[in-house]
């Protein structure tokens, strides 16, 4: 599948007959969003981990030195904490187009903190978009990371304030956090 899945998401998931709908973000969507919401959560999704393994050719990369960025891997038993934010499905069309390289729209189950659940719309790029870099382990990312720059500033910036947003609302990503110690040394 092309990276770039722009056209693609215009014709999944519309929620078109909704004046609202949760989105869940459990990656950049926690740290800077950067369009309209009605409300935030904190909430989870079950049955996903999060991994750095998506390259980023626009954002915190480019193609010839791709950074790395989360995606979500099917992970039966898995919970991944992140945030709910309840949207107009107009703001898709902006999501889209900052989600470009790689992620599709999905539907989901989410869990808010007060147990409360609701379905909504996630952001995943799938193993079979071309930008997917797969497994790698936590030292070999956190070097990845250290050296890669996009348009949205250095990859380290990314991780760095995904770690500190998982640590605000409670959550201990293992994978996160020990790609951040790595990170941390490669930075000195
Ligand atoms: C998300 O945050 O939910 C999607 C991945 C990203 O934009 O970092």
């Amino acid at each position: 599948m092309s990276a770039n899945t722009l056209e693609v998401n215009r014709t999944r998931f519309r929620f078109d007959d909704q004046d609202a709908v949760w989105l869940f973000g459990y990656g950049s969507l926690i740290f800077k969003a950067d369009f309209p919401f009605l409300e935030r959560r904190s909430a989870s999704i079950t049955g996903w981990s999060r991994r750095f393994w998506q390259g980023s050719h626009d954002h915190r990369g480019t193609l010839e030195a791709p950074g790395r960025v989360v995606t979500l891997i099917e992970t039966p038993q898995a919970r991944c904490q992140g945030v709910a934010y309840l949207v107009s499905p107009q703001v898709f069309e902006q999501l889209d187009f900052r989600e470009k390289n790689g992620y599709l729209r999905f539907s989901t189950d989410m869990t808010f903190h007060d147990g409360n659940q609701t379905q909504g719309l996630v952001y995943i790029a799938t193993p079979d978009n071309s930008a997917f870099l797969g497994p790698a382990n936590e030292r070999e990312i956190a070097l990845q990371i250290a050296t890669a720059a996009g348009p949205s500033g250095p990859n380290a910036d990314y991780l760095l304030h995904l770690a500190e947003s998982l640590r605000s609302l409670g959550d201990h990503d293992a994978h996160v956090f020990e790609i951040e110690i790595h990170l941390r040394q490669a930075l000195k």
